[in-house]
């Protein structure tokens, strides 16, 4: 059992199963929670519950408590806090994307985008001991299956580049598409893609090629959505420029 003073939804993961594996400190709880109520995913994506057609995840776990239960997934997994950081923003980018969706009638998941944003990186972990995945996400997809959480599967296996040039592995939803999105726009701050991608350019000489090829269908996919959801560019940077933005891009 996971020792946790705090809700239910320990219980509720322990009930199935799925959180007999750690145990997770009060302290490092209220760690979690505070950094996800400070990037704004406390209570709004609690009680925000699913939307859309797809309905609610079909676990218990990912109930109201999704956002708790996935910040003690990160801390169990041993996350780096940096990138923990990043999967918060991520999660945050996401959720105000996905809600602007919903609002122009498209459905979408609130729960799968928050989550998935949330654990998209969780592959890598220094404790998870790979099964055949060949990079990190697959990995998150792996250890998202372990937890119970099969259907944050395709959405976090669908983040990386690799997916984007792919038929087979392009994102096919807009939960797949939402995080794979904000994830190319959030670093530790808010970032253009194109800012993003010049950064890896820099920093990685060995995915030059998978990086000018990407870019293209990341831009027309950032299209697609900004369509859908009637964004701009500039709607994402004045609601999180008071917060964390650095830059401003046009
Ligand atoms: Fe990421």
């Amino acid at each position: 059992m996971a020792a946790t003073g705090s809700a239910s939804i320990a219980g509720d993961a322990d009930a199935d199963g799925r959180g007999g594996r750690g145990v997770v400190a009060g302290a490092a709880d209220a760690e979690s929670r505070g950094a996800a109520d400070g990037a704004g995913l406390g209570s709004e994506a609690r009680s925000g519950g699913a939307v859309g057609a797809g309905g609610a995840l079909s676990t218990d776990a990912l109930g109201r408590g999704v956002v708790e239960l996935c910040m003690r997934i990160l801390r169990r997994y041993a996350l780096p806090d940096g990138v923990i950081e990043h999967s918060v923003k991520v999660a945050e980018v996401a959720r105000f994307i996905a809600e602007r969706l919903v609002e122009r009638g498209e459905d979408v998941n609130l729960e799968r985008v928050v989550a998935g944003a949330l654990l998209h990186d969780v592959g890598k972990s220094p404790r998870h001991v790979r099964r055949g995945a060949r990079n990190h996400a697959e990995a998150s997809a792996e250890i998202v299956q372990a937890e119970g959480m099969p259907e944050l599967a395709g959405i976090v296996a669908r983040h990386i580049l690799d997916s984007i040039i792919s038929e087979e592995d392009y994102p096919r939803n807009w939960e797949e598409k939402v995080v794979f999105y904000a994830d190319k726009i959030v670093t530790r701050r808010l970032v253009t893609v194109e800012e993003r991608f010049m950064d890896l350019h820099e920093r990685r000489a060995d995915i030059t090629d998978l990086l000018t090829a990407s870019l293209p269908p990341t831009k027309a996919l950032e299209a697609e959505i900004f369509a859908a959801a009637g964004l701009t560019w500039d709607d994402l940077a004045s609601r999180f420029g008071g917060k964390w933005v650095v830059d401003r891009r046009s």
